[in-house]
């Protein structure tokens, strides 16, 4: 664990408070959830019966058999809906089409570049995807995939990539979404402890105008690992790509042959539904396990409560992420899709062509929510509000955000700019690992305090403690915890259960740590205050700060790295990156762009250091430990302050402190 102090005092005071708009309830044509008082009463039942509560959530899902048990728990191990037999896709899609609802739009897609003619877009129907999914999944099946066997997915934002998805999910076949801005070496690493024979791909994907060369960087992974037997690419960007006979295949191809007719595999309710690789405090990041039944349920309801989506009450629903994070598995496909609204899929970049580009989404395709990253809201603002204010964005009712704490500033921004002072904001805290929405506002009921997430979702017993459990007074530090099991949480590491045991349940006996320190204030309501391990959260996306050190020093010029987080006007939190230098190497401008660009080919470009800093020394304790509390303060141009006395050599950090350091 970091050297964080989590007894710290609140230091951010924030007294407005914004009641839900008045008009919410009339705009949205009711709400689920609509009092205070409703939640309290709700969230009280929730958390002594929890079984009572998620069980009748459950039957609202399609069941090929009902579930014997709600909950079997014993700490680490949940079974959710034990003995239930029920299948990911048939609830997002057959089920719509079996109600009548075949010919309503399910996923609204707008590709990245702007022709004469404006955008390309393209609707699917429900009908349109249970074909197009059964053709998938028929052509999956026909190369031999089948229960069990994990298929990698790396894609652009095309709608291939949600048929894909659920394609897995039908013939249950579990999926590894890797996102698109990862290296080969990332794609390697994660293949490989998948151990995945099958690679859905894109020739390539279109951002900001130029071509990200996805199949290439298949190719170059494959040649990294011996177990890709067969390669599956969508032709999207037309982009010039070498396909090796026998292995690879053209998506058309495989789709044109394949029957559109599939039975949805009755899939254990605890299967496993999908791998999803995430950073943690180590070099290697962990393959997060989740699974069928559980993960439905939570997703199904957190959707329909914290956005208040009403099927057939014209919602058009955008979540900004890519589904190559856990956002967009659970918020763009499974979570929306189950409660049948119409999810926008855009491709590419908010400023292509030009920094009004979301907004004229918002406006052309009439979107009633919409669910972004603070460091999204902060490039908006940077940009400036003539960009909203050209567009109708009169159709919006709720705006959710995610991914990191979002300052007040960018809170008010959003809330003034974009929603008019008219939409409630649902500032959403959960994690890859808790799969859905823990802590949250929803939108017809919760008092919303720019910064703060409010409280627990229903079913969720989040808490605040000390190291032994005991929960915190009111504006005091202390770690993030769930005490009891909620339906979506992560059945585990893949291949790693020591890691899960000693990551998520050590800490605090008997309860989930999730990594974050948080502070409650007197009416109840979290504040996340961050990580308190060795992960940043750079632009809302988690990176581990030694998988950064790991990349800098496989270059032959450093001999030793040290990465913090800094703060970021945009991206909340930027990479910094201390190295002492092997004494061939010359420290200067180049070779800072020679290790940008190197950690970019290893990671992928998301984790290029914003700062490098070259040093004789690391500062270190007595025991060898480098002390990265101190290099957060350098970093931040703030003086080092706290305790020094393990410090080695205090030489180093007054060198490091001064200009020419
Ligand atoms: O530190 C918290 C931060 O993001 C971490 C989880 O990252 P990841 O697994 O990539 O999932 C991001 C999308 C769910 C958390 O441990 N985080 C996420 N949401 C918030 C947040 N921090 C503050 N406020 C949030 N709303």
């Amino acid at each position: 664990m970091a050297d964080s102090d989590i007894n710290i005092k609140s230091v951010l005071q924030e007294d407005r408070i914004f009641d839900p708009p008045a008009e919410f309830m009339n705009r949205s044509g009711g709400a689920w959830i609509e009092t205070m008082e409703q939640y309290s009463t709700l969230h009280a039942q929730s958390i002594a019966d929890p079984e009572h509560f998620w069980g009748a959530v459950a039957e609202e899902l399609h069941w090929f058999k009902r579930w014997d048990t709600v909950l079997e728990w014993d700490c680490p191990d949940a079974r959710w809906f034990a003995g239930g037999r029920i299948n990911a896709c048939y609830n997002c899609v057959d089920r719509h089409v079996e109600n009548g609802f075949e010919d309503q739009p399910a996923i609204i897609w707008e590709g990245e570049p702007v022709g004469d003619k404006g955008p390309e877009t393209r609707t699917l129907t429900y009908g349109d995807m249970q074909r197009e999914v059964s053709r998938c999944a028929n052509g999956l099946k026909a190369m031999g995939v089948g229960r069990g066997d994990i298929v990698t997915i790396y894609m652009g934002m095309v709608p291939e990539l949600t048929i894909a998805v659920l394609a897995c999910a039908r013939i249950g076949a579990p999926h590894s979404v890797i996102f698109g801005g990862f290296s080969a070496q990332s794609i390697a690493d994660r293949v490989t402890d998948a151990g995945s024979k099958v690679i859905i791909t894109c020739d390539g994907a279109w951002r900001r105008g130029s071509v990200v060369p996805l199949k290439a960087n298949v190719d170059e992974a494959i040649g990294l690992t011996d177990i890709v037997e067969r390669v599956v690419v969508v032709q999207r960007c037309e982009n010039a790509i070498t396909m090796l006979a026998g292995r690879d295949h053209w998506w058309h191809d495989v789709v044109e042959e394949a029957s559109d007719e599939c039975p949805c595999e009755e899939m254990d309710s605890e299967d496993m539904l999908f791998l999803l690789y995430t950073s943690g405090s180590t070099g290697k990041p962990k393959g997060i396990v989740h699974t069928t039944g559980g993960y439905l349920v939570h997703t199904f309801l957190t959707s329909r409560y914290t956005f208040n989506l009403r099927h057939h009450e014209d919602h058009v629903y955008w979540c900004t992420a890519d589904v190559g994070w856990i956002t967009g598995h659970s918020y763009i496909i499974y979570g929306v899709m189950q409660n049948g609204i119409p999810s926008i899929m855009y491709e590419g970049a908010p400023n292509y062509p030009a920094p009004n580009r979301f907004w004229d989404i918002v406006e052309r395709h009439k979107v009633t929510h919409f669910y972004t990253a603070p460091t999204a809201i902060r490039a908006f603002m940077k940009w400036g509000e003539s960009h909203p204010r050209q567009h109708d964005l009169s159709t919006l009712q709720v705006l959710g955000t995610v991914g990191e704490p979002i300052n007040p500033e960018a809170w008010m921004w959003y809330h003034r700019v974009i929603g008019h002072e008219q939409c409630p904001i649902v500032d959403t805290w959960w994690q890859t690992e808790t799969g859905g929405h823990m802590i949250t506002p929803l939108p017809a009921a919760t008092p919303t305090v720019p910064g703060s997430c409010t409280l627990p979702f229903l079913g969720i017993d989040a808490a605040v403690v000390d190291e032994h459990g005991v929960e915190q007074p009111a504006n005091t530090g202390g770690l993030l915890v769930v005490r009891k099991p909620w339906p979506s949480m992560l059945r585990g590491i893949h291949g790693d259960r020591q890691r899960y045991i000693d990551t998520y349940f050590s800490r605090v006996d008997g309860m989930y740590f999730a990594g974050d320190s948080a502070r409650r204030d007197e009416r109840g309501y979290f504040w996340i205050m961050g990580r308190m391990d060795d992960v940043i959260n750079v632009s809302g996306h988690r990176l581990g700060t030694m998988e950064v050190e790991s990349a800098l020093v496989s270059h032959d010029a450093v001999v030793e790295a040290a990465v913090v987080g800094m703060p970021h006007e945009i991206k909340g939190t930027g990479i910094a990156a201390f190295c002492t230098l092997s004494t061939d190497w010359k420290p200067d401008d180049e070779l800072i762009e020679t290790l940008r660009a190197h950690v970019a080919s290893e990671i992928g470009a998301i984790a290029k250091p914003d700062m490098i800093r070259f040093t004789d020394a690391l500062p270190k304790t007595r025991s060898g430990k480098i002390m990265r509390r101190l290099l957060r303060d350098v970093a931040a141009g703030r003086e080092a302050v706290g305790d020094m006395t393990t410090l080695e050599d205090f030489s180093v950090l007054a060198k490091l402190q001064s200009d020419e350091g």
